[in-house]
């Protein structure tokens, strides 16, 4: 057994409350120094910092597995329970598969994925930000988490996976529902509306699926459902887990990057006024708000056999918490990495993971921030932080984004 000590860091760790919540780095920054691996009790987790443990980790799939990588962070009532055994059960995906079961799923994600369908995909991502401008742009102020960066992502990830635009509405309440119910300690009274409409979620896949089947189009169900020679196609159970994971795992990870993008530029107004007067350097500031706030922060494994990392030895089955948010602030690869640099170079940051996790959305979500803050920087370029508000962080462990962002022009 590992043993864990008394003064451990661990016991002073509670990332979802108060000033850890709202700025983490400096505990990270000393956990990195001291104890760059400890344990925490409140989250039953191992929590690892520094960004060459972590890499060491991403690169031994085998060894680390990502079977508890989606662990819920929410605990379920028997009535929740009760409810989701109406739907399909929940059974691994991509995110949280291994091995060869991993391959065949992101094998069959993959071409959904790659930079010729993304740029197909472009006008349709323009649109939606032009129509969601256009809806606040005479009102001289907009709360921009909920009247931009949540919907654009959301209707992007529904659109690539073939859900028809009479559908995007109810589809959108029922997305909605299911981040909650995963993402959200709620009222239990709350959480069983969640996951009933989580299990009306899987149904309205399956269906849509079905439609597929006869009239293919081009879009990620019409993909995954060509098996390869040797394989056997996903049966319904798959398909409900694997379309529900792409759209969670698509949508309030952009929504975060555009989020966190945002308060950086506009808390700082000539770093906005750079950005506008030179769109060209968008993509690189983008890399910066990945390293600098990393949307995605943290995400799990667990081992599969006796394993040492940074001096300590692990048995298996042990759960790591890997913090992609402290390995993109550690001073050992980021010179002066606490220090905002929008034309950083290199900056090789883990915001999207590394290795066969590597997010397979990572084009699409640079190319959703790009747009997003060119149209901003070209209608609204006098865009500023609303006065006098507080900016505070949604409490969520895995991700980092903030609740609200009011903004004025
Ligand atoms: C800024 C936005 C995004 C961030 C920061 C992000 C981050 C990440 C990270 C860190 C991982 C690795 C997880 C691990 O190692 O266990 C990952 C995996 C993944 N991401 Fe993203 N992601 C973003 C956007 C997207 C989008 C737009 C999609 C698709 C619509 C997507 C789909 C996926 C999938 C399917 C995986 C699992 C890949 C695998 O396990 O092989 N992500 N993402």
């Amino acid at each position: 057994m590992v043993q864990t000590n008394e003064d451990s860091l661990g016991a002073l760790y509670h990332p979802l409350h108060g000033e850890q919540l709202e700025n983490p780095y400096p505990f990270y920054a000393r956990a990195r120094r001291e104890e760059p691996i400890f344990f925490s009790p409140d989250l039953g987790t191992w929590v690892v910092t520094r960004y060459d443990d972590i890499l060491t980790i991403l690169n031994q799939p085998d060894v680390f597995s990502s079977k508890d990588a989606l662990r819920p962070v929410v605990r379920f009532s028997p009535a929740v329970f009760a409810e989701l055994s109406k739907g399909y059960p929940i059974v691994s995906n991509v995110v949280d598969s291994d091995g060869k079961e991993h391959t065949r799923f992101r094998n069959a994600v993959g071409k959904a994925f790659v930079p010729k369908r993304i740029k197909q995909l472009e006008p349709f991502i323009k649109e939606v930000m032009t129509s969601l401008v256009d809806g606040f742009i005479h009102d001289h102020k907009a709360e921009l988490i909920s009247q931009l960066a949540y919907p654009l992502p959301l209707e992007v990830a529904l659109f690539l996976i073939g859900v028809p635009k009479e559908d995007m509405a109810s589809t959108k309440k029922l997305s909605d529902h299911t981040s909650m119910l995963f993402n959200s300690p709620l009222p239990e009274e709350q959480q069983v509306e969640c996951a009933r409409d989580f299990v009306r979620f899987q149904h309205y896949f399956i269906q849509l699926v079905n439609k597929r089947r006869s009239a293919p189009g081009e879009d990620l169900i019409s993909d995954l459902l060509e098996t390869p020679a040797g394989e056997r196609p996903f049966d319904d159970t798959q398909f409900a887990n694997l379309l529900i994971s792409m759209v969670i795992a698509g949508h309030e990870t952009t929504t975060q990057l555009i989020g966190n993008g945002l308060a950086l530029l506009l808390g700082h107004p000539e770093r906005w006024q750079t950005l506008c007067a030179h769109p060209e350097r968008i993509p690189q500031a983008i890399e910066e708000i990945l390293r600098y706030d990393s949307p995605v922060h943290a995400f799990f494994r667990t081992t599969t056999r006796e394993v040492t990392v940074g001096g300590i030895k692990f048995p298996p089955e042990t759960l790591l918490m890997v913090v992609f948010g402290s390995a993109n602030r550690d001073e050992t690869q980021f010179p002066q990495a606490d220090q905002f640099d929008m034309q950083r170079s290199p900056n090789r940051h883990l915001a999207f993971g590394y290795g066969i996790h590597f997010c397979v959305g990572a084009f699409l979500a640079r190319k959703q921030g790009q747009i997003a803050l060119e149209t901003l920087c070209q209608r609204l370029p006098n865009l500023r932080l609303a006065p006098q508000q507080r900016l505070s962080h949604s409490p969520v462990l895995r991700q980092r984004g903030f609740k609200h962002l009011d903004v004025v022009w």
